[in-house]
């Protein structure tokens, strides 16, 4: 007989990669559950999201991260907490939700809100994305220290915000004429759809072996050189970019620039590992 799936919660259940999560979750059979927020109760977009959620079958518990006994109530309804929290308002949501698990005490696992490079492989990178990197690691510790069972996700890099750029600091949208190009373009990165990152991360849930564990996403063929991305977009497009090189040098200067500008470029620090890798060197995103 067929083992019953565990009920899933998944917070930050209408974000970016929340709803591909809530999304997953159902097509892999788990009763799935988001929050509805009192916080949203004012914001239009979210209310059709979570209407949208609801038609495919999501359950909805009233409740808030930031008002633990609520969170510590809808903890009690779940087996499994899927955390697509976002990283840029601090780790303190997260630590919020650690204390309501230790509460709760009927959590089989929490998968927290990491999806990234894995921190612990301690790659040199710039601000902000170091501090995010230290950040995470943190919140790992507390979860370890707390004996929640838990999985971290390594997704690496997220296909939407570093593929169809071409790995670009200023757009989202693939470059026309231009292209820049981090040392000699040879170091290779991972870049993952997120839908696949979605459908990893829940089929993770119920399996003994990832239990306490970190789960690297490493498809081999989602291992890209940024050259390697420029070649698959010109023959796409049947056209050359023309290409400048990037010096570490360089690299240092545009962030110093980003860093005066309002905008993200925050996640794109970490490219900088690209321009530090020789022609001999191991390329510490991808740890090859
Ligand atoms: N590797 C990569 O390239 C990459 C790229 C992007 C993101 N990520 C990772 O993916 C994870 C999720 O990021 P995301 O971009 O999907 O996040 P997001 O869309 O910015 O936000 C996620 C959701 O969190 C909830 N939320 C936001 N602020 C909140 C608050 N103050 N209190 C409680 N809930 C709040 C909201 O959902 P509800 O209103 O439904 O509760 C929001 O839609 C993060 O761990 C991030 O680091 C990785």
């Amino acid at each position: 007989m067929a083992r019953e799936k565990s009920k899933v919660l998944v917070l930050g259940g209408t974000g970016y990669l929340g709803k591909r999560l809530v999304k997953a979750s159902l097509r892999e059979g788990h009763p799935t559950f988001v929050l509805q927020r009192n916080e949203n109760v004012m914001d239009i977009n979210k209310i059709q999201a979570l209407l949208r959620l609801r038609k495919r079958g999501v359950q909805f518990i009233e409740a808030s991260v930031s008002n633990h006994e609520s969170l510590v109530r809808a903890l009690k309804q779940v087996d499994v907490v899927v955390s697509a929290l976002p990283q840029t308002s601090g780790p303190s949501l997260e630590y919020k939700v650690i204390d309501a698990i230790k509460e709760a005490g009927n959590i089989k696992r929490y998968v927290p809100a990491e999806y990234c490079i894995d921190p612990s492989r301690r790659f040199h990178t710039l601000e902000p994305a170091k501090g995010l990197a230290e950040r995470i690691l943190e919140v790992r510790k507390a979860v370890q220290n707390a004996n929640i069972p838990y999985t971290s996700i390594a997704a690496n890099l997220f296909a939407g915000w570093y593929a169809p750029n071409l790995l670009q600091i200023d757009t989202l949208l693939p470059p026309k004429d231009k292209v820049s190009i981090y040392g000699d373009g040879n170091a290779k990165v991972i870049i993952l759809d997120e839908d696949d990152v979605a459908i990893y991360t829940i089929k993770t849930l119920d399996d003994p072996r990832t239990i306490n564990k970190t789960l690297h996403l490493v498809p081999p063929e989602n291992i890209v050189s940024q050259n390697e991305l420029i070649e698959i977009w010109e023959k796409l497009i049947g056209k050359k970019l023309e290409k400048s090189n990037v010096s570490r040098e360089d690299f240092l200067a545009i962030m110093e620039v980003k860093k005066r500008q309002k905008g993200h470029f925050g996640p794109y620090s970490l490219l900088e590992t690209l321009v530090r890798v020789g022609p001999s060197g191991v390329n510490v995103l991808t740890g090859l």
